[in-house]
């Protein structure tokens, strides 16, 4: 059954490219506009695809962009399915695994998190070195598809050491100073307590959001190299005495923007691809 939305989807898609694309890309919140870079583009609204739901979020655009960035071939995301829109997790995975099926090997995965650690700052990137999956679910729940992956895959290196490795050089490069740490991966719709923002400190999280960890299981499932980016877009709960809205969230992205945009084309430029 999923292997034929996989296929299904991803005929439809392919129809309409002259390329294949190898770099993955999947733009969170505020960091759709990576997505206006790429150029020779096709463009594929998610409401136009075999089995794809219509993302809900404002400052989430839904559609796939496929071109060139940087001179590579890549495939975007602008704009997710997350979970707490009440997609089931199949759905909110579905992507990664047409993007396996159209040929793409290495994921980059971006998203807005509120920083748990408090040496971090809003407007800070933060390099993602594992994650928590504190979303009371798995993707992988259901029968396993062993052409798609193993029943029971490991999870010791899910984020590539080699391209991490890869992206710190990249940084350092560039002069662009980026944190690292471990995101906790929560459903949402609701920001942490200051209660919870403590506990998910005590258990080694340095950053939380609502996305990310069904899409980097998968892909991990279907091995892929993953390489994951957090925009700091403000502090968790409890850390600075303020409330959480969704408005400062967009507004801090759009601030680092820029720093964002030169870290990931960089990126992109020389990847190295399996
Ligand atoms: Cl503080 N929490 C969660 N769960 N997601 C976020 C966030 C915080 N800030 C941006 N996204």
């Amino acid at each position: 059954m999923q292997a034929e939305a996989i296929k299904q989807a991803a005929d439809y898609i392919k129809e309409k490219l002259t390329s294949t694309p190898k770099i993955g890309l999947i733009l969170g919140s505020g960091l759709g506009v990576l997505a206006d870079e790429i150029t020779e583009t096709t463009v594929v609204p998610y409401g136009d695809i075999p089995g794809f739901p219509v993302s809900t979020v404002s400052g989430h655009k839904g559609q796939l962009v496929i071109g060139k960035l940087e001179g590579q071939d890549v495939i975007a995301m602008q704009g997710r399915f997350h979970f707490y829109e009440g997609y089931p997790m199949e759905l909110v995975t579905l992507p990664v695994r047409v993007m396996k099926a159209l040929g793409v090997q290495s994921l980059i995965v971006t998203n807005a998190a509120g920083g748990i650690n408090e040496s971090f700052e809003p407007g800070d990137l933060m390099l993602i070195t594992d994650h928590i999956n504190n979303m009371g679910t798995n993707p992988l729940i259901g029968p396993n598809d062993e052409e798609l992956g193993a029943r029971f895959p490991d999870m010791s290196s899910v984020y590539s050491k080699e391209l991490l490795g890869y992206a710190r050089e990249v940084a350092a490069r560039i002069g662009l100073g980026v944190k690292e740490g471990v995101y906790v991966g929560n459903t949402g719709p609701s920001y942490e307590t200051g209660a919870e923002v403590r506990m998910l400190r005590v258990w080694g999280g340095d950053a939380v959001g609502m996305s990310t960890v069904p899409e980097v299981i998968v892909a991990s499932h279907a091995k892929m190299e993953v390489l994951g980016i957090s925009c700091i877009s403000n502090m968790a709960a409890g850390i600075l005495d303020q409330p959480l809205t969704h408005d400062e969230v967009m507004e801090t992205t759009g601030q680092v923007r820029e720093d964002f945009l030169r870290f990931v084309k960089e990126i992109v430029k020389q990847l190295p691809i399996k």
